[in-house]
């Protein structure tokens, strides 16, 4: 398949099977993941695989909404960065993520981002915090994401890159759709 068919085919995935993701495919994912792109290639971050069924249960809490498929996730990857080493981490986390969810989908394998940066937990204190304190990362560590993964349960339908969405590009200049 092209890039651009695995990108027509790429979808949140929020239901999954019981059936494990294999370790060859975590592995493809975390690869994809590292091999990304960086500023100044200074890579400020770092990869917690989750699998513990009773973690993932308490990191379905980290959210007020949004992270409930992690109950049923056969994995989760959580993507932190050290902040210090440069102030476009959350840049670096964001391609580590996409490359990484772009994968899983190219592997068959459901994924579905979860907002970590900026979000509350069900009990009211930070994403950040919550996972902070369950898996154990420093306060210079700062979270990006989580991306859940699990064997489809059923796939959302592939996308067309409507009229709307092609009315986003601008030749030359910025040209203003509305109304004068
Ligand atoms: C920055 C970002 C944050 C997101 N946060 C969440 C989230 O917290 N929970 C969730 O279920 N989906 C989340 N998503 C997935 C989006 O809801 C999804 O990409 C969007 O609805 C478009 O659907 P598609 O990915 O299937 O094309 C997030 C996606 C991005 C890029």
């Amino acid at each position: 398949m092209d890039l651009l068919e695995i990108m027509r085919q790429r979808r949140s995935v929020r239901s999954y099977t019981s059936e494990d993701v294999s370790e060859e495919n975590i592995r493809k994912i975390l690869e994809a993941g590292l091999l990304s792109a960086s500023g100044r290639a200074i890579r400020p971050w770092e990869l917690i695989v989750v699998k513990e069924r009773a973690v993932l249960q308490k990191m379905a809490e980290s959210r007020d909404h949004g992270a409930k498929m992690l109950e049923d996730a056969n994995a989760a990857i959580v993507v932190i960065a050290d902040e210090t080493k440069t102030d476009v981490w959350p840049e670096d986390c964001s391609i580590v993520m996409s490359n990484m969810h772009l994968m899983a989908s190219c592997l068959g394998v459901g994924s579905c981002w979860i907002q970590g940066r900026l979000r509350t937990s069900a009990g009211g204190e930070s994403t950040e915090g919550y996972l902070r304190e369950l898996l154990g990362f420093p306060e210079y560590y700062r979270l990006e994401a989580v991306l859940s993964l699990g064997m489809p349960e059923s796939v959302p339908e592939m996308r067309e890159v409507t009229d709307e969405l092609w009315g986003k590009v601008h030749l030359e200049v910025y040209e203003s759709k509305r109304e004068k």
